[in-house]
């Protein structure tokens, strides 16, 4: 059985009090009112992750992920943060190839399968965001593009390896826009990348990846989106800063 998880990307934002103040309140409503066996992964500012991880520590639902690692293992890279850092505090997901990453700070497929190595080299799973753009959509072979990314940056992988990896597909025209995608339109994705990874790696393997949606969640899609046979759970942006809110995405997983 394939992990059902929800995780929140906070992005850059939250205050050191803020940030405290969101992850125990998670913790506390999620310890009273989340049933089941959901993996709840919180995307803080790495600066807040060694603070957040005593809070955590108390539910045995919740993990934390950086977002972002370096692709070097060490040295003369000011600013970085190296996976062997992040493994060193206790972290145990790292997004890689987030689309922010990907357009802002030009992340390739190549750069991205090199994180992802040293991600897994250090024992931390990376949760690898897919998707494609407004404009591939409409005028490409859209999902042709996102399995392209996931040959890329994941096809070198032993099975072994891909199996402690989590796929995250977010179309960019869906994130931060308030435009969901369509149940129909994400099953569509998650079932062709399922089918992808089982054409590399066997179906026994791609049945047990789990591949969440994001883009855009919120607690009034999340029932529709999740109840999807393909769509194991949602990285959810925006909608996570909200206590209230992401509970209700968490519960309707
Ligand atoms: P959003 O962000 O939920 O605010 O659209 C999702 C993401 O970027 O991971």
């Amino acid at each position: 059985m394939r992990k059902k998880i929800v995780a929140g990307n906070w992005k850059m934002n939250k205050l050191a009090d803020e940030a405290v103040a969101l992850a125990s309140e998670l913790v506390n409503i999620a310890n009273d009112e989340v049933k089941g066996d959901v993996k709840v992964i919180l995307c803080p500012p790495a600066i807040y992750l060694t603070t957040l991880k005593k809070y955590i520590e108390t539910s045995p639902n919740f993990a934390l992920a950086a977002q972002n690692c370096s692709d070097k293992a060490s040295g003369a890279f000011t600013g970085e943060i190296s996976a062997a850092m992040l493994q060193s505090i206790g972290i145990e997901y790292v997004l890689i190839g987030h689309s922010e990453r990907r357009q802002y700070f030009a992340e390739s497929n190549e750069l991205l399968a090199a994180k992802v190595n040293i991600a897994l080299e250090n024992g931390i799973s990376p949760i690898f965001c897919c998707g494609e753009s407004l404009d591939q959509r409409q005028n490409e072979d859209y999902i042709g593009f996102v399995k392209n990314q996931i040959s890329e940056s994941l096809f070198h992988l032993s099975a072994e390896q891909l199996q402690k990896v989590v796929i995250a597909y977010e179309p960019i025209w869906a994130i931060g826009t308030g435009l969901t995608a369509s149940a129909e339109q994400a099953q569509e994705m998650h079932a062709a990348l399922r089918a992808h990874l089982a054409g590399k790696y066997g179906s026994e393997v791609a049945e047990e990846i789990s591949i969440l949606y994001g883009g855009s969640v919120t607690a009034a899609s999340a029932d529709e989106l999740f109840a999807s046979p393909d769509i194991d759970g949602g990285l959810v942006g925006g909608a996570s800063l909200k206590s209230r809110e992401f509970i209700n995405i968490i519960k309707a997983r």
